[in-house]
């Protein structure tokens, strides 16, 4: 591995430790969501899916802010930039799901009972959290695979 691959290397793993630490925040934020002691009101919903809304506005734009995660990651290789831009991708439709489901959760947004509304949006958080589950598996794989090619590349040239 040459200098620059492991600077880079470096930086991509420094990345995605504070990253994780924003994974762990949501995903706790996630399992308050859709595991819930009691049947969560409409209106604890709707608090619950704003701060998710919060948290995840954040953590997308931290990945892709320039110079970020996505970027140390893109320069890797073209094959990488491939996958980022299905996880771009991924990132502004989980953020229209998650807009979507907190303007629904709005007390003036629709006219059915906020029993069934709940039920709706419950479903609709319970869904969201399986993709989010996915993309930050896939995130987590890409780097792990990173990790092990420059690794063998090292051990290759050792
Ligand atoms: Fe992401
Ligand atoms: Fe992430």
């Amino acid at each position: 591995m040459n200098a620059i691959d492991r600077i880079r290397l470096d930086r991509i793993v420094e990345l995605h430790e504070i990253l994780d630490e924003d994974h762990k925040q949501i995903l706790t934020l996630v399992d308050e969501l859709i595991v819930p002691q009691t049947p969560r009101s409409t209106e604890e919903l709707a608090m619950l899916l704003q701060e998710l809304q919060n948290s995840l506005l954040g953590h997308f734009a931290r990945e892709q802010s320039p110079g970020g995660f996505y970027d140390y990651v893109g320069a890797c290789s073209s094959d990488h930039r491939r996958e980022l831009r299905v996880l771009l991708n991924e990132h502004i439709s989980m953020l229209s799901t998650i807009h979507t489901l907190t303007e629904r959760a709005l007390p003036f947004n629709g006219k059915v009972s906020s029993e069934a509304k709940a039920l709706e949006l419950h479903h609709g958080a319970t869904d969201l959290s399986v993709r989010l589950f996915e993309h930050e598996l896939k995130e987590n794989t890409l780097v792990n695979r990173l990790v092990q090619f420059y690794q063998s590349d090292e051990q290759a040239i050792a």
